[in-house]
């Protein structure tokens, strides 16, 4: 057996004595009673009885020994400025930060919600929240105010943080004003909001008793420390909002002990960074691969990490590896989005900079195709690595860990499953287990290891229904991705089983977008679909049913009026989820129970026959989706 399958093995087999092991990676204030405690399957509390805390974890512990080394690295190629915290900085902001907020009646548990581009800042506050058991909720910055609102009203923060505005591609993108309009939409808002005046946009309005100035209170406590909170292992540390099939995002809840657990054993085993070392993620911190892999892994392991606000292509393609040689990148984590996107340049730039330290490009959030793969490896001379996980685990599901082992790299496949996962792929008609190359549904088998989501925030009864009862007979989780696995145990995703879709790495849910394309108050009815795109993955399509047909009588007017139902997507969810095309129809394909086809009208907008059509209610409906389709493409 390779070592990496008797690893894998062993933290199934001797499950608590694996994680016990695992456990020893952090810093407990009191050690824990019990590795696992799972008397109310699918619940499962990991390192019973232990209090930890996540920032001692990822920052007072190291003062001792690296207190000067780097632990924060910003760059922002849009505003052209750089910061560099060493260990002691972070250590000073995030306590400043922590008195400003817990100065705002902020405890243990109360909820802040952190609405933020990538600057330092948002790294204190997640760290602040952190340091004071308080949870914090952190909202992509490309969700508009309708979005925002509806995580404000499920998560209840007594605080909003935020900045005046973020910058991308040189344009400046307003934050506070969208905070405002959220706000008004909000059932319940918070009494508190704090700004990091950027000085970006020069006249956002201030709402007097409401609206504080980040620079001036933390003026107030330049030498004001702010003892850490000790949490029960079980304890949450934070929401994060994802979507699914529904219209209502869900807060996948985190805990404390778990988290910091699962974090540093993937630190060490799969990415392979050792303390000391850079860490360069490109993600946001507004999704999970920025909580897992630019604030809290790397910081827990001892390295510094980069939080780079800018595009990969500006100035120039060769921004992402001139960052990686100049800051002795080891370990990288980016998205096939943007490999893609970086496959288009000039091949010249990723032979410009000496890039001998990094050790590993990882990939995920999205199929990594082989043709991708393959390039990325080759051209960068260095081992990529897909890896497959979600929002709900916080870390790989599938990966190679060449931490353990360093097993040989199948291009478009993210290997095997992650230790602590006991993975089983399915059968969708009869939960049997797949054969070698069938595909199947992939599970796992409860209890989620250390790491992975608790519960929806508020919610038990919605995180078993959601993900525990796709199979009558067996309680396992789903994941809602198809997946194959060949007869050398690698595994392959071959796409969702639900209706997510994933633009350019970003997981939309189909029936939020159709929300907020409904907002339009002439659209009657929508369906919106995945479809295959060659640089994003996928976009949305939606095909729309107006209520006065007069508005879309002529070529010109169906132009404007597809244009107005776009940027009221733009306002309501945020442009990420703009529509690539509104088709007007006069009907939608349904059953005759009335649920949409969306399935086959996807088949159709990729060219695909539509399947199983037995149960339509109106056959012609399909006919009016070919024709808008030919129109468009004509
Ligand atoms: O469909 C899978 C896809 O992205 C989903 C999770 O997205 P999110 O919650 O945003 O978490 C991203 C964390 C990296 C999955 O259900 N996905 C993620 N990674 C891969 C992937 N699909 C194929 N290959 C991957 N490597």
């Amino acid at each position: 057996m390779g070592a990496y399958q008797d690893f894998h093995k062993r933290s199934i087999d001797k499950r608590d004595e694996f994680w016990a092991e695992q456990a020893r990676l952090i810093d407990w204030h009191q050690p824990f009673e019990r590795v696992l405690d799972y008397s109310r399957p699918p619940f499962a509390k990991w390192f019973v009885g232990g209090l930890t805390n996540l920032c001692h974890n990822a920052v007072d512990r190291h003062l001792a020994e690296r207190g000067e080394q780097k632990a924060l690295i910003y760059i922002s190629t849009e505003t052209g400025q750089s910061r560099t915290y060493t260990y002691r900085e972070l250590h000073a902001e995030v306590n400043r930060c922590a008195a400003v907020i817990m100065a705002q009646g902020v405890a243990k548990g109360d909820r802040v919600l952190i609405y933020m581009p990538m600057i330092p800042e948002a790294v204190f506050a997640m760290l602040a929240c952190a340091r004071l058991g308080a949870i914090h909720s952190v909202v992509f910055g490309g969700f508009a105010s309708h979005s925002l609102a509806s995580r404000i009203d499920d998560a209840r923060p007594k605080l909003m943080i935020t900045a005046d505005a973020g910058m991308r591609g040189g344009k400046a993108i307003a934050y506070k004003h969208l905070v405002d309009e959220a706000i008004r939409l909000a059932q319940h808002p918070p009494h508190a909001v704090i700004i990091v005046n950027r000085g970006i946009d020069k006249d956002f309005a201030t709402v007097a008793g409401r609206d504080l100035d980040y620079a001036e209170l933390r003026a107030q406590h330049m030498d004001t420390q702010v003892p850490v909170t000790w949490l029960e292992s079980s304890e949450p540390s934070y929401i994060l909002y994802t979507s699914g099939t529904t219209g209502r995002p869900k807060g996948v809840q985190r805990d404390t002990g778990g988290h910091a657990v699962a974090l540093a054993a993937s630190m060490k085993h799969i990415y392979c960074g050792h303390p000391g070392e850079t860490m360069f993620t490109t993600s946001d911190i507004g999704w999970v691969v920025g909580h897992s892999y630019i604030v809290y892994g790397p910081l827990i392991r001892g390295m510094a990490s980069i939080l780079y606000e800018g595009l990969p292509i500006r100035p120039d393609a060769g921004i992402w590896w001139k960052i990686v040689a100049e800051n002795k990148v080891t370990v990288m984590f980016s998205s096939p989005t943007a490999a893609r996107v970086l496959k288009k340049q000039d091949p010249a730039y990723l032979r410009k900079y000496d890039l001998s330290l990094l050790r590993h490009l990882f990939l995920a959030g999205e199929p990594l195709d082989e043709p991708t793969h393959r390039w990325m490896a080759e051209s960068l001379g260095r081992p990529v690595i897909d890896h497959y996980w979600q929002t709900e685990t916080g870390w790989p599901i599938l990966t190679s860990a060449p931490g353990v082992e360093q097993t040989p790299v199948k291009y478009g496949s993210p290997s095997f499953p992650a230790f602590g996962y006991d993975l089983r792929l399915l059968r969708e008609t009869d939960a049997a287990e797949a054969g070698p190359n069938e595909k199947g549904v992939v599970a796992i088998v409860p209890p989620l290891p250390p790491g992975c989501m608790t519960t929806v925030w508020g919610d038990d009864e919605r995180f078993v229904e959601t993900y525990f009862t796709s199979f009558r007979d067996k309680l396992v989780y789903t994941t809602f991705d198809w997946g194959i696995r060949d007869a050398e145990g690698y595994h392959f995703i071959l796409g969702r089983t639900d209706d997510v879709i994933n633009v350019a790495g970003h997981r939309l849910g189909t029936r939020e977008i159709e929300e907020a394309v409904q907002a339009h108050p002439n659209i009657a009815e929508v369906a919106v679909v995945g479809v295959a795109d060659q640089l994003k993955g996928q976009m949305p399509l939606a095909f729309a049913v107006v209520k006065d047909a007069a508005r879309i009588a002529t070529p010109e007017l169906r132009r404007e009026h597809e244009k107005e139902v776009m940027e009221t997507v733009d306002k309501q969810l945020g442009a990420i989820a703009r529509p690539a095309h509104v088709h007007f129809v006069t009907l939608l394909p349904k059953t005759r129970s009335g649920k949409l086809l969306r399935r086959s009208i996807q088949a159709l907008a990729e060219g695909r026959d539509p399947g199983d059509l037995t149960t339509i209610e109106d056959p012609a409906a399909l006919d009016q989706i070919r024709a808008a389709l030919a129109a468009a493409s004509a």
